[in-house]
């Protein structure tokens, strides 16, 4: 008996080595890396067996001991290497049909080889995992993270061993109240490792994070920031940019981090010239290098001023999601093929709706000349008074902010989307806002606000929220969820003096599918919709964009209209399958005119 209780003893002290999360590491393309991406076993796990006992008591014994029968008489109710695999990155609904509708867990196990390296670390990365993860490499739990749409890293060092390795994930996609995004949501609840997984080897003092930016266009400041995982001073850290013949030198502090601001001439990052330079880090034998631009963004009034000169954001709304029922999108092809319909469009500007987007996307947006919104899933009733889901919305915007904060096409944040008034809901988005400035105050807060009536004809938006953003942005559906072709008669009014965007209107049709103006999901319904709205969009006063709802028919578990939608929300100018809707021609012609 003493002798089970030391071996229990000690094995649950072996099981909770955990091994660190560290604050996220940026720019992770730029640095030696080794991916994971590729076939991954997995094991559809419905009652969690593989984590609770039949107490619904978490035990050793689970599935991330990858054990294997030692003894004939060995009881071992699991084997991933006899279980199917699929591929990773990407979602499970669309890769085993059984799961197409699945919410729940799934487990994931892959085996990699990995030698030790003298004085280097190993990080575990992700690129994101929908929703909750739990991680494990050889048996040890890495770390647990939520939040199905930014990245995280553990350090994992000292989990590895010389050889053979395997890392093993919980994925568990079911929605709760207090989660974010919360219960319901107008997508599909993609599950799965989504994102990239990678192995990234570091120096044990490395490079966390840093922010070079054009600080100003009067005497062409450039502000560089520098933080290294360690708080320690006197390193040096050095910042070059070639093709600017810049080569500049500086020590960290205590608290690692260093910064300085030189003078620069940099072409001006634009839709029109999208100038990316590149840029390296050095700190000791590491350099890690990116591509950078230089542009600033601001508001004058009702103004949006890109590099000092107003402009006028021709956009469209984006969901994440392959064309052809192909599930999330997660690589850099996937990305233009979805940017280059926008930019067929006409648009300078997408709506990264309602979760960041991979980086790839980003990254690819930035060089197609492409200005970015991007948000946060704080989406519809959030549970505005529980601690843990203002943490994790924080948490979200931070590591948003922390991964693409030297994107020159990100010009706004958005922290939330059609939320309820109430004094909770100021205070939970407040607080966001000012989270936001405090990390990045060279960039627009918004928030998709939303006026759902009028009354005789007259519209108005009032929120308290409009003290906390620096874009008043809005969605409204004229049209389509009420006062069908009334757009002509419809008033505005905005009563704040800040730049305005209509960050949602639009209305469904089905591709192919032809009537009256006034038949629902009639191609020529949408046609007309889009007509009337885009009139009634150019009397509103301070009108400084729009981004419509959406740029292709999308998979939504809230639209089971058979023949019609069958779980696709039609809102989009495009089919799934890229065909363009009549209403298409209608934007691109306005665009065109802009
Ligand atoms: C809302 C919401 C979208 C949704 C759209 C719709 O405004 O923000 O996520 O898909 O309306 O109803 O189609």
């Amino acid at each position: 008996m003493k002798k089970l209780l030391t071996t229990v003893l000690f094995l649950t002290a072996v099981l909770n080595l955990w091994a660190a999360e560290v604050p996220l590491v940026a720019n992770i393309s730029g640095r030696d890396v080794s991916s994971l991406n590729g076939a991954w076993n997995y094991i559809v796990d419905v009652q969690e067996e593989g984590y609770y006992d039949y107490r619904m008591k978490p035990y050793d014994w689970g599935f991330f001991r990858n054990a294997k029968p030692q003894k004939p008489e060995d009881l071992i109710e699991y084997d991933f290497d006899k279980s199917p695999t699929m591929q990773i990155p990407g979602d499970w609904n669309t890769q085993d049909e059984r799961l197409f509708f699945y919410e729940g867990t799934v487990w994931f196990k892959k085996s990699f080889e990995w030698h030790p390296q003298a004085n280097r670390r190993t990080l575990l990365y992700f690129g994101a995992v929908n929703y909750d993860a739990y991680v494990f490499v050889n048996g040890k739990k890495a770390g647990h993270h939520i939040g199905g749409f930014t990245p995280f890293n553990f350090d994992v060092t000292e989990l590895l061993k010389d050889g053979e390795n395997n890392v093993i994930v919980k994925v568990d996609n079911k929605r709760h109240a207090e989660d974010v995004p919360t219960q319901i949501f107008d997508w599909w609840n993609y599950g799965g490792i989504t994102r990239d997984v990678k192995l990234v080897s570091v120096t044990p003092v490395y490079i966390e994070n840093y922010k070079l930016q054009l600080a100003s266009l009067e005497g062409r400041l450039l502000n560089f920031s520098v933080k290294l995982n360690k708080a320690e001073a006197g390193h040096q850290v050095t910042l070059r940019i070639p093709e600017l013949k810049i080569s500049k030198q500086m020590m960290t502090g205590e608290d690692g981090s260093a910064m300085i601001a030189m003078k620069a001439k940099p072409q001006l990052w634009s839709p029109e010239n999208p100038k990316l330079y590149k840029v390296e880090i050095l700190l000791g034998e590491e350099t890690l290098t990116d591509e950078i631009g230089f542009r600033t963004i601001e508001t004058r009034g009702k103004q949006i001023l890109l590099n000092g000169e107003p402009i006028f954001l021709k956009g469209i709304c984006i969901h994440e999601e392959k064309p052809n029922g192909g599930g999330r999108a997660n690589s850099t092809d996937d990305a233009h093929t979805l940017l280059s319909w926008a930019k067929e469009l006409g648009c300078n500007f997408v709506r990264l709706a309602h979760y960041p987007h991979n980086e790839y996307a980003v990254r690819e947006a930035e060089r197609m000349g492409i200005l970015v919104w991007s948000e946060i899933p704080v989406y519809w009733t959030i549970a505005w008074t529980n601690p843990e889901t203002y943490t994790n919305a924080e948490r979200q915007l931070t590591d948003m902010i922390a991964r693409d904060q030297n994107r020159a096409n990100i010009i706004i944040w958005s922290i939330a989307n059609e939320t309820p008034h109430s004094a909770e809901r100021d205070l939970f988005l407040s607080r966001l806002s000012k989270h936001a400035k405090a990390l990045d105050d060279s960039r627009l807060i918004s928030m998709a606000m939303e006026v759902t009536s009028a009354s005789n004809y007259h519209n108005k938006l009032q929120d308290n929220m409009n003290e906390y953003v620096d874009v008043v942005s809005f969605n409204q559906y004229v049209g389509w969820y009420r006062d069908v072709n009334d757009a002509p008669k419809m008033m505005w009014e905005i009563p704040y003096d800040k730049p305005v965007i209509v960050s949602e209107f639009g209305g469904g049709a089905k591709y192919g599918l032809h009537g009256a103006t006034n038949q629902r999901w009639t191609e020529e319904f949408q046609e007309n919709l889009y007509q009337e709205n885009l009139a009634m969009l150019d009397k509103i006063d301070g009108l400084a964009g729009t981004t419509p709802w959406i740029l292709k028919d999308f998979r939504s578990p809230r639209r089971v209209l058979t023949g019609i939608q069958d779980y696709y929300n039609m809102k989009g100018l495009f089919s799934d399958k890229g065909e363009k809707k009549k209403a298409f021609y209608v934007l691109k012609a306005w665009y065109e005119k802009k």
